[in-house]
Formats: structure tokens, C-alpha cells, sequence
């Protein structure tokens, strides 16, 4: 089955689970176990899944690509068939250091995801932020996620995105092409002392992000990043995020550039 797939997530009695109720920070992750045993204990990161900047008020998620095993196995189920949800875990981004100043979201890949949440959250509370910078990059336009949205949000006056695919498979790519780090040299007015970076993407994106953020001097506690590891248990008992001394999905993913500097091993 390939699309968009609506999984409804009939929610163990037991836990009587309202996404209301739960304290989720943007980009909070959750944990989704599919009653397979092969599958079970997989993590998700928390999705939105509409135009919402936050988790959606409803029992429902959606997974619009086929990409592993938990996502494999929810394809699968059918309406009302039951899922097991836990957490939130980890930390997500913060809000504070955003608020009144310049935000530049730099996503790679699947790394729009979290991201896109902190997008809508931006524009659904405009006046609190200043100019908005969104910097999106995928492999080719088939992978370019939430392509009609995120073209319809191009024409607003209150943000500047910059698109770019590393190869135009298509032949129909109408933005810039190249890795997205070619997309820096479109931003000309960065004031680095009143600006925030976001970045999410693939581990070799960082260096070559963090390098030109950098280069455009933004400070390094204003770098907030997802360090991504394959996660597992989510409680810090598995040892598959560990990082240095650290495991990502107790103390992370959420970390800015300056509380990695003394990890030996980073991206
Ligand atoms: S996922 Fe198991 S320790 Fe982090």
C-alpha cells in the first residue's frame, strides 16, 4: 500500500490516551509499538498531521511513507485495529530563545518533519518572532515532503523559503538544486546577535550546516539541534542512542551547538 494512510490509534483502555492532556513540547517524542513482536518498542517522533503547530488534539496519526518496520507494520493495521502509545521522552526545541528574534530552519530529509512543527508554530504566532528563514533540502523532488504545503507557503510575505532537491530526478524542479548548505549564500541580511537556528537532518548535514552558520556568526548556544541515533527502548536502557557519555532519548535529541562541543564523537 503506498499514500497516505490514516492509522487510527485506539488507544489501550488502560490509558485513556488524549493528546490534550499531555505535556508534549514541540517535536516531544512518543513511543508507537505495533502489536508485533518484531516490531514493538520502535520510536516515532511525535507527528503532526495536518497544518497544526502542534500534536494534533485527536487520536489519530498519520503516516504518509513506508520507510521501516513500525511504519511497514502500521500500514498494515486497519481502523480500530490497536496501537500502544508512551511518553513523551527526551526534551524538544526551545521556544524562549527564538521568541523576538530571527529564526533561520534549516531541514534536511526527513529532518523536515520535527521541524515543520516549529515552522507552523512560528507562523501561527507571527508577531512573536521576527524574520523567519525556512531552508528545506531532499534528494530529489519525489522526496521533497509536504510539497504542496510548503510551496503554498512560499507565497506569504512573512517568511522567506529557499527549496532546493540535490538532484532533479523529475525533470519539473522549479527551486534551486544542490545540497542545502548552496542555499546560505541567498541570505544576505542575517544579524547573527538577534538570530536562532533550528537545523534537523541527516548526521552528515550537521558539519557542513554548522560550518556556515558559523561563518555567518551566530553564537553557538543559538544553534539548537536533533541529534538523531536509532532509538530503541526511549528510557535509557538499551544503550542504542548512547553518545559519548549521554543517551539521545533521555537528555536529547534536542541539544544546541555549544552543549556538544566537548562530545569526542558528534555527527
Ligand atoms: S533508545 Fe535505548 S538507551 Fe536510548
Amino acid at each position: 500500500m503506498s499514500g497516505l494512510v490514516t492509522v487510527v490509534v485506539s488507544v489501550w483502555k488502560e490509558m485513556l490516551f488524549e493528546a490534550s492532556k499531555l505535556t508534549l513540547t514541540l517535536t516531544s517524542r512518543i513511543v508507537l509499538s505495533v502489536i508485533d513482536p518484531t516490531v514493538a518498542g520502535t520510536v516515532l517522533p511525535a507527528k503532526s498531521s495536518s497544518r497544526s503547530s502542534s500534536i494534533e488534539k485527536s487520536s489519530t496519526a498519520n503516516v504518509d511513507d513506508e520507510t521501516g518496520k513500525l511504519t511497514d507494520a502500521l500500514f498494515k493495521k486497519k481502523d480500530n485495529d490497536i496501537v500502544y502509545v508512551r511518553g513523551p521522552y527526551g526534551n524538544g526545541f526551545k521556544l524562549e530563545p527564538m521568541v523576538e528574534r530571527d529564526i533561520i530552519i534549516v531541514a534536511g530529509g526527513l529532518g523536515v518533519i520535527p521541524l515543520r512543527s516549529i515552522l507552523y508554530y512560528v507562523l501561527d504566532n507571527r508577531d512573536q518572532f521576527d524574520e523567519l528563514y525556512f531552508l528545506y533540502g531532499a534528494r530529489n523532488p519525489d522526496e521533497f515532503l509536504f510539497r504542496n504545503e510548503f510551496f503554498q507557503i512560499k507565497d506569504r510575505d512573512d517568511i522567506d523559503c529557499l527549496y532546493t532537491v540535490d538532484k532533479d530526478t523529475t525533470g519539473t524542479w522549479s527551486e534551486n538544486t544542490g545540497v542545502v548548505t548552496k542555499l546560505f549564500e541567498q541570505l544576505q541580511r542575517i544579524d547573527p546577535q538577534t538570530t536562532t537556528a533550528v537545523v534537523c537532518g541527516p548526521p552528515v548535514m550537521y558539519k557542513f550546516v554548522i560550518r556556515e552558520l558559523l561563518k555567518m556568526k551566530i553564537p553557538k548556544n543559538m544553534i539548537q539541534m536533533t541529534l538523531e541515533r536509532r532509538m530503541k527502548c526511549g528510557v535509557g536502557k538499551c544503550g542504542h542512542c548512547a553518545l559519548d557519555h549521554i543517551y539521545t532519548c533521555m537528555d536529547g535529541p534536542v541539544f544546541t551547538y555549544w552543549d556538544t562541543l566537548h562530545f569526542r564523537e558528534l555527527i
